[in-house]
């Protein structure tokens, strides 16, 4: 069977932005291809490539794992663990820091933004980060990987070191393709719509809304969104870039356009739309939340993710022998 994998970091609590932008995303792929398996993991060891609180690290990777859960991903079409159960990333990332070149690692440009934002916090482990990435993904050869443009360069390097490997010791990986995940999604800040809204904000932040923030502060947060004093519902980023962006939320859950959206308000001012608006997102955010209550202090999830924890290391402990034996490392 095909598999379609993706990984995502446990820092912080995820937003409307990573719900709107990959969460419901993962759900509308798997709803489409029907003939796929599903990996998603929880990436804990690419985490600590920065400094982690470790008793806010265990919370955010269980509460993590069970806000995908309670989106809606069909479980019996996905496998959930998390990567530092599952031995052989470590081994594989290794296999692929000696395939990788300083060279081809310094000219990632996360790598280039974070040494130059500050030099002295760059651990070696970040430095190293897209190797052990590209383990993650070559470990069960995923044919699809879902990801953020952002993560476009890590996953060219993938290709590359598939490639260099099958080329030197023979066919052994299958070259990933990137499934970009569909631009139009990103969602602004609610107070400052010119940046992202993004979870390394502060919790207290009025302008952005985390999936676990009661739904009355939800709604008080999207009642106190920065708009414009034009007062006429109409998506136009560049001169109304506050507005423009509660549309866009508008329309990923309700999937209705902008002009049909521009249509149903007209005549009318920001405080009804802002309104219907703030009862869209609760409802929505409402029942992740209601499914999330019943499964993060359940055993389900621990079995779920036991049941992950298994089944990938069945696949990637027999891919990492392999790979040994083809480098002619051990008895494998
Ligand atoms: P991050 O929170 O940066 O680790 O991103 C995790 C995932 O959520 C990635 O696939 C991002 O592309 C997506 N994401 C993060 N922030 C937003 C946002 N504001 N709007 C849409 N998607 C987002
Ligand atoms: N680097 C990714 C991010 O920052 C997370 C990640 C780690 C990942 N390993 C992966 C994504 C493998 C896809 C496949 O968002």
């Amino acid at each position: 069977m095909n598999i379609v994998l993706s990984g995502v970091k446990p820092t912080g609590i995820p937003t409307l932005g990573n719900y709107l932008g990959a969460l419901k995303n993962f759900v509308k792929l798997q709803n489409e291809m029907t003939d796929y398996e599903f990996f998603i993991f929880i990436a804990d060891l690419h985490a600590i490539t920065i400094p982690q609180d470790p008793k806010e690290l265990r919370a955010n990777i269980r509460n993590l794992a069970a806000l995908y859960l309670a989106c809606g991903l069909n479980k019996e079409r996905l496998t959930l663990f998390i990567q530092s159960e599952v031995s052989a990333h470590i081994e594989m990332g290794n296999v692929m820091q000696s395939l990788s070149y300083m060279g081809e690692l310094e000219r990632m440009t996360q790598f280039k933004d974070k040494m130059i934002k500050n030099p002295n916090g760059v651990t070696a482990a970040l430095f190293t980060y897209p190797a052990l990435m590209a383990a993650d993904i070559l470990l069960y050869d995923a044919k699809f990987v879902p990801v953020g443009d952002d993560q476009k360069q890590h996953l060219e390097l993938t290709r590359d070191l598939a490639n260099r490997f099958n080329n030197r010791f023979g066919d052994t990986f299958q070259v990933p393709e990137i499934l970009l995940t569909k631009v139009g999604a990103r969602i602004k800040d609610l107070q400052d719509p010119s940046k992202k809204m993004s979870k390394s904000d502060d919790s207290q932040s009025k302008g952005c809304i985390y999936l676990l923030d009661p739904l009355n502060v939800i709604k008080k947060k999207i009642k106190s969104a920065v708009t414009d004093s034009e007062a006429i519902v109409r998506y136009d980023v560049e001169n109304k870039p506050g507005i423009s962006n509660l549309m866009t939320i508008y329309s990923a859950i309700t999937n209705l356009s902008f002009s049909e959206i521009e249509k149903k308000y007209e005549g009318k001012g920001y405080g009804d739309f802002k309104g219907d608006l703030a009862e869209i997102v609760a409802e929505e955010i409402g029942k992740v939340q209601e499914k999330y209550n019943q499964i993060i202090n359940s055993k389900e999830l621990d079995e779920i993710l036991n049941q992950g924890r298994e089944r990938a290391t069945q696949i990637a402990t027999r891919k990492i022998h392999k790979i040994y034996h083809k480098l002619g490392i051990g008895r494998f």
